[in-house]
């Protein structure tokens, strides 16, 4: 038996925004208001500026915050980087680590460890991305390869959540089909416990999203562009709830 885990629908904002969308989350609560939403928790990773107005804004309303990557140490000399503990303190409660946009571009397992490890130390819940490109999916070898990316990325820690997303299925509007999905999460969840979301990640629009959530052992979801807009937003958490 599947535990129930409290649906978590994540919207990674990427590299958009401005500062004014400190006031999406108003517009998000209008889409979809508080006493609708008490079996789901939402969350809004945004540009790392954006966090603490953000924060303001979307405490009140129930909605959480976090940010997109951190460093591992604590302090020190390392220009451009952000601490897991100072994310902590400008209001986030969640960090992604490892996406694949980062990993493209040099981040390795042990890299993602480290900023879990780290985001833990701060009291920040990491979510630890993993996910396989095309051609590994097509030569038959994504469960190998995301099976790989647990063990060597996954701390021993207890409060994390996994987000598994296909390389080739974020920004395409592609997506695996539900039993290819239903294979990954019944996978990553002998593998993580039965006390650890799960979401996918990876062209979850609102047209797809009540299919997807319904998949066994699939607690949420990691969204991209689609959660650039509050009402498409709004719309997949309902499907969520
Ligand atoms: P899209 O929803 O735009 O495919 O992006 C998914 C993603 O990378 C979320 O982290």
């Amino acid at each position: 038996m599947t535990k129930k885990l409290i649906p978590l629908i994540a919207a990674n904002w990427k590299m958009h925004g401005d500062m004014s969308w400190a006031q999406k989350p108003v517009e998000l609560d209008a889409a979809f208001p508080i006493a609708e939403r008490e079996h789901l928790e939402l969350l809004i990773c945004p540009p790392f500026p954006l966090l603490p107005a953000l924060h303001v804004v979307a405490g009140p309303l129930n909605i959480r915050v976090g940010a997109q990557n951190c460093h591992s140490e604590i302090k020190g000399a390392h220009t451009g980087e952000v601490s897991a503990e100072l994310l902590a303190d400008a209001g986030a409660d969640y960090v992604i680590v490892g996406h694949s946009e980062r990993r493209a571009s040099g981040e390795t397992d042990q890299n993602v460890h480290d900023k879990a490890v780290a985001a833990n130390r701060a009291d920040l819940i990491p979510i630890i991305c993993v996910g396989e490109s095309l051609e590994q999916r097509e030569a038959g070898d994504a469960i190998k390869v995301v099976a790989d990316q647990l063990n060597k990325s996954v701390p021993d820690i207890e409060d994390y959540v996994i987000a598994y997303e296909p390389i080739w299925a974020i920004g395409t509007g592609k997506i695996p089909t539900m039993d290819d999905i239903s294979d990954m999460h019944h996978a990553i969840r002998k593998r993580v416990g039965q006390d650890i979301r799960i979401l996918y990640g990876g062209s979850v629009k609102p047209g797809n999203a009540s299919e997807i959530l319904a998949v066994p052992n699939v607690n949420g979801a990691l969204i991209g562009g689609a959660s650039l807009e509050m009402d498409s937003l709004a719309a997949i958490a309902k499907a969520a709830s």
